[in-house]
């Protein structure tokens, strides 16, 4: 059995950087990690380059039951902070969109400055175990035991174990378990970041597959919208793309999403295109601003294929109004097999904002995507991760310092 300061459960993105932070404000940690190597999602997360924050990343750009938990633990750990400590170890980096920063060289980089933060007197870092069973005895201290029989004691346990998205990488549901057996709510998980399928009506837009365009996409309804202006993809099982991935985090079963072709276009651009060029035919103009395919879908649908002259103004405005507010009624997503995050998690209210310390558990810390706090695309899920992990480090280190995670 080993006794340690914090033992903190997975060795992703939050958990290693908790990890190295802890150690470095003089915790002993053990971190636990099922898999064979810390960090797997990150050595494939932006295509082998990892999109490690994002200079924009504030708080309206996640999702979460309660959108002002993030603030504090964002506000504390910015994305300047994550690139100064990348800068500090010489890994070059560029920005390729809307703030998206990723390595020049490989993901790699990433996890080895994150195992290089860590402490090696003070932090263990133990892979294959697989924790399986986590109790709490009547002196405080967490029992925490693996498949394989090892067993490891402290006085703070922190949940680090991320969402079940990808499960074929292992990823599992393990944080929302453990938090239920210690009396937390969990929000419903779902995929997000996910493409969506799509079925019926819909369904021959699939023959449309590797088509791209560029779109203004909506999803969600009431308080929880939301309009990205990016690509999006046609794929065989319905729609994907940038775009598309970002809505997928707002939209529920049952409701429409909202796809508006040349976002660009001026409001009434078939009437100005009807007097300028009478002769010319509803397809060949689509076809002048989109993918061939895609533009022969459409003017399929629109079924107004004859010379602009030819065809009515009120035609003319419905078919703008259609393509400018196209709507598409997803049968479902791809689910958590293709999701890059899962939704909802840890319920926020369990938690403190400003430590990740669970408010009727005292010592037990939950971060990274296990909580309730999703980003969107673009280097936001990782921030969050740097974010939370530093706001718990912290939190540790004033708790060891009163003597609450010292040993009995
Ligand atoms: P994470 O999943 O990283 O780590 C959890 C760890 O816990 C894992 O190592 C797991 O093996 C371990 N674990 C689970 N159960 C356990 C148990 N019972 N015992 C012991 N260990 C256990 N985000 C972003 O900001 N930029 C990007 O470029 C990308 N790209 C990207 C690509 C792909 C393909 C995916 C799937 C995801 C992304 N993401 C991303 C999202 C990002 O990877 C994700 O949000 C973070 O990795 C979450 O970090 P966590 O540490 O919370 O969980």
């Amino acid at each position: 059995m080993e006794t340690h300061d914090v033992i903190i459960l997975g060795a992703g993105a939050a958990g290693l950087f908790c990890a190295g932070q802890a150690g470095q404000r003089g915790l002993r940690v053990a971190v636990l990690e099922k898999a064979d190597a810390p960090g797997k999602k990150i050595l494939i997360s932006g295509g082998g380059r990892c999109n490690f924050t994002n200079l924009g990343a504030g708080p309206g750009n996640y999702l979460s039951a309660n959108p002002h938990f993030a603030k504090s633990a964002l506000a504390r750990y910015t994305p300047a902070d994550f690139i100064a400590l990348v800068d500090q170890y010489g890994i070059a980096w560029h920005e390729k969109t809307l703030g998206q920063l990723f390595c020049d060289g490989s993901a790699k980089q990433i996890v080895a400055m994150l195992i290089e933060e860590c402490p090696k007197d003070r932090v263990t870092l133990s892979c294959d175990a697989n924790v399986i069973g986590v109790v709490r005895a009547g002196d405080g201290m967490f029992t925490v035991s693996v498949t394989d029989g090892r067993v490891w004691r402290a006085p703070a346990l922190v949940i680090a174990t991320g969402g079940p998205s990808i499960p074929k990488m292992g990823a599992s549901d393990f944080a929302y378990g453990l938090a239920r057996q210690f009396g937390l709510k969990v929000v419903e998980p779902r995929p997000a970041l996910v493409p969506l399928t799509l079925g019926g009506e819909d369904a021959l837009f699939r023959e449309l597959s590797g088509v791209a365009a560029p779109v203004l996409a909506r999803a969600g309804s009431g308080k929880n919208t939301a309009a990205f202006a990016e690509a999006a993809l046609f794929t065989h099982r319905g729609l994907s793309g940038p775009a598309i991935l970002q809505i997928s985090s707002y939209w529920r079963h049952g409701e429409e999403v909202g796809v508006t072709f040349l976002p660009d276009a001026a409001t009434d651009w078939l009437l100005a295109a009807k007097r300028d060029r009478p002769r010319t035919h509803m397809r060949t103009l689509l076809r002048e601003a989109l993918p061939a395919r895609l533009a022969d879908a459409l003017a399929d649908r629109i079924g107004l294929d004859r010379e602009l002259g030819n065809i009515g103004d009120k035609d003319l405005r419905d078919a703008q109004a259609r393509l400018a507010d196209w709507r598409f009624a997803p049968n479902g997503t791809e689910g958590l097999a293709k999701a890059e995050v899962t939704a909802g998690g840890i319920a926020t209210a369990e938690l403190s904002s400003r430590t990740m310390e669970a408010n009727k558990v005292p010592g037990l810390y939950a971060i990274g995507e296990a909580v309730d706090v999703t980003g969107w695309l673009g280097g936001y899920n990782f921030q969050w991760a740097w974010a939370s992990g530093f706001a718990c480090a912290e939190a540790l280190a004033a708790a060891h310092a009163k003597g609450e995670t010292r040993q009995p």
